[in-house]
């Protein structure tokens, strides 16, 4: 089994999930993600048994409607995404306006799931009256019913009977962790998330952000966030201050996609910062092998350490 990924979604940390496990102390109780969306971190932790509880939580309620679904009923969203997607058959474009319409009408999970394995970059998008109006990517029918079917039932099997799902603003989840809990923070890229972020309902103020992480260590609860990032040397977004004593890693996230256009063979690297109580915890060969930045020497260290 590979780790399966039932919902399409933009910003998604799967392709560095494995790189983020390597921080997460070994045997630890629960994970919580506040900021979950397609909840890679989360996934790939209850694959490599990193974790055996899980909390995941996202103010789209929708989506985590659609969470809550996989996780517990799993052949019943397999079958509606299916019944969804064959009606589409011969006439794509125009159905996918009727299911987006519908969806602004009465926002369903098999609806979303739908409008993600077809829009643009997999990425929802608001508009100022909160409406969907992403466009379809018309090369692509999306994810095949078997597959979507395959992926919902792994991702269920991975997560039943040990996941709670919810949909509050982070600062409600982060009141009710404890020092026993690892929580992971992806919060809305943030040169966006300050006024509205047409990406994603909700958004985070850098202000209240740093206070809840100041609270989170003085209540002594370890937590890891990716914020910011860098292409070559341009940084994308502020990066958190340094009073709250955090260890920053950058992980190597590949070829950027502009800078690949350009001609310019720079990579981007993705901050992945860690609380004073999570590094206290955690091998300090492992902190200093991530901070050489050697991407080999991650890989060789992640999961299996
Ligand atoms: C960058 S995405 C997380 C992606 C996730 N790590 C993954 O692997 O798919 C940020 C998420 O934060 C959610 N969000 C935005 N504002 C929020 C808030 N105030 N409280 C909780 N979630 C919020 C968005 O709906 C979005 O799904």
């Amino acid at each position: 089994m590979i780790i399966p990924h039932p919902i399409p979604y933009q910003g998604s940390k799967r392709n560095i999930a494995k790189h983020i496990l390597h921080f997460l102390p070994k045997n630890s109780g629960k994970l919580i993600e506040p900021f979950a969306g397609s909840a890679a971190i989360s996934l790939a932790a209850a694959y490599y048994n990193k974790a055996n509880r899980f909390a995941l939580n996202d103010i789209n309620h929708t989506l985590m409607d659609l969470w809550a679904e996989i996780i517990n009923q799993p052949e019943d969203i397999a079958t509606k995404y299916e019944v969804i997607w064959k009606n589409q058959k011969g006439n794509e474009r125009a159905y996918y306006d009727l299911i987006r319409d519908k969806f602004n009408d009465d926002p369903t999970s098999d609806r979303l799931l739908y409008l993600l394995a077809r829009c643009v970059k997999a990425s929802i998008r608001y508009n100022s009256f909160g409406k969907f109006n992403q466009s379809p990517d018309n090369r692509r029918k999306g994810t095949h019913p078997d597959t979507m079917r395959n992926r919902i039932h792994a991702a269920s099997w991975l997560l039943r009977g040990k996941t709670t799902v919810s949909s509050k603003d982070y600062r409600e989840v982060l009141k009710n962790a404890t020092p026993q809990d690892l929580i992971y923070m992806d919060p809305p890229y943030q040169g966006v998330s300050i006024n509205r972020d047409p990406r994603y309902i909700g958004g985070v103020s850098y202000e209240d952000f740093v206070e809840s992480l100041n609270w989170l260590n003085k209540m002594k609860i370890s937590f890891m966030v990716s914020y910011d990032g860098r292409t070559g040397k341009k940084i994308h977004g502020r990066l958190l201050p340094e009073f709250l004593g955090l260890t920053r890693i950058e992980i190597e996230a590949g070829r950027s996609t502009q800078a690949t256009l350009l001609g310019s063979a720079e990579d981007t690297y993705e901050s992945l910062y860690l609380s004073p109580a999570l590094a206290d915890s955690i091998s300090r060969k492992s902190i200093e092998a991530a901070l050489s930045r050697k991407k080999e020497q991650l890989d060789f260290l992640a999961i299996s350490s």
